[in-house]
């Protein structure tokens, strides 16, 4: 039987070099996402070079029954998908979330929280009825403290990986891998609303390859959670030993030089 690892929102980023490390490591791959041609590029890519198959599904997944056509195309096709990973996901302007668009709001919520909860639980009965297989979440540092100014893009982060840490428990006794990927800065198209401005010495802007090599690897490993760099690991710790007040002070300090650099 032939399996795939399926990615939402291969096209750049760091969806591009999960899709490309999974690919290399000899995964077939469903690539899902809204661009086409870009997904057809990667294909003509990849498939000679890793010699895999690779199948293109262009799907909207900020629309609500999405994610369940997602899976049904999956299921009716008999692909069976033995990874998931859950990558697909948007930010907001810079700004207090009661002056942010209801639509905009409501279209990160689809994304960022619906679509991999209910993919994250399809997919997981069939891989626990299958006893095995492997589901990888991107999430962030920015679940690790609330986030002013960028509130709701904190909170889906903080969902994803509050979700994915209790799956893990959940799964580990079918030989199901859970483990929530929890990026730092990483160089991508992401910050169309401004990049965070922190001095380089202090945080690293890490490169998409990297998080996806070390993404992978934590995840075969079945480990719980992942924050790629070291340093960055060392940041998301701080919010454990102050005030959650102190904590959300902190980010709303970072998130005000962000808007600055508009
Ligand atoms: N960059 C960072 O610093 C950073 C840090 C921590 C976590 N993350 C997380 O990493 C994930 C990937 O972000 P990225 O930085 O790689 O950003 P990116 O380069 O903007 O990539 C986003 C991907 O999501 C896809 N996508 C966007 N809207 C979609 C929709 N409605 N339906 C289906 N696919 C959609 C895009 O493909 P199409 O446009 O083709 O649909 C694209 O492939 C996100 O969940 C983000 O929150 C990023």
């Amino acid at each position: 039987m032939t399996e795939y690892a399926l990615i939402t929102g291969a096209t750049s980023g760091i969806g591009y070099a999960l899709a490309e490390e999974l690919a290399r490591r000899g995964n077939n791959l469903i690539l899902a996402s809204r661009s086409l041609n870009k997904m057809q590029e990667i294909k003509r890519i990849f498939a000679p070079k890793y010699r895999v198959e690779i199948v293109c599904v262009k799907i909207d997944l900020s629309r609500p029954q999405a994610p369940e056509k997602l899976y049904t195309f999956c299921a009716q096709n008999a692909y069976t998908v033995g990874i998931l990973v859950n990558n697909a996901g948007i930010g907001l302007p810079v700004r207090e979330q009661a002056e942010q668009s209801l639509a905009e709001s409501e279209r990160l919520f689809q994304l960022n929280l619906h679509s991999p909860l209910v993919l994250s639980q399809l997919f997981g009965k069939a891989l626990k009825k299958r006893r095995r297989g492997y589901i990888l979440n991107v999430a962030s540092t920015a679940a690790f403290q609330p986030m002013p100014y960028a509130a709701l893009y904190g909170a889906s982060k903080a969902f994803v990986l509050s979700l994915s840490e209790a799956m893990h428990i959940e799964l580990q006794k079918y030989g199901v891998g859970v483990t929530a990927l929890c990026p730092g800065i990483t160089d991508t198209n992401f910050f169309q609303h401004g990049r965070p401005r922190v001095p380089a010495f202090l945080y690293k802007l890490l490169p998409p390859e990297l998080v996806a090599q070390r993404a992978v690897k934590a995840m075969y490993q079945k480990k719980i959670y992942v924050v790629p760099y070291f340093q960055h690991w060392l940041i998301a710790q701080f919010s454990r030993f102050i005030t959650r007040k102190t904590a959300a002070r902190i980010m709303r300090r970072l998130e005000i030089m962000r808007k600055k650099i508009r």
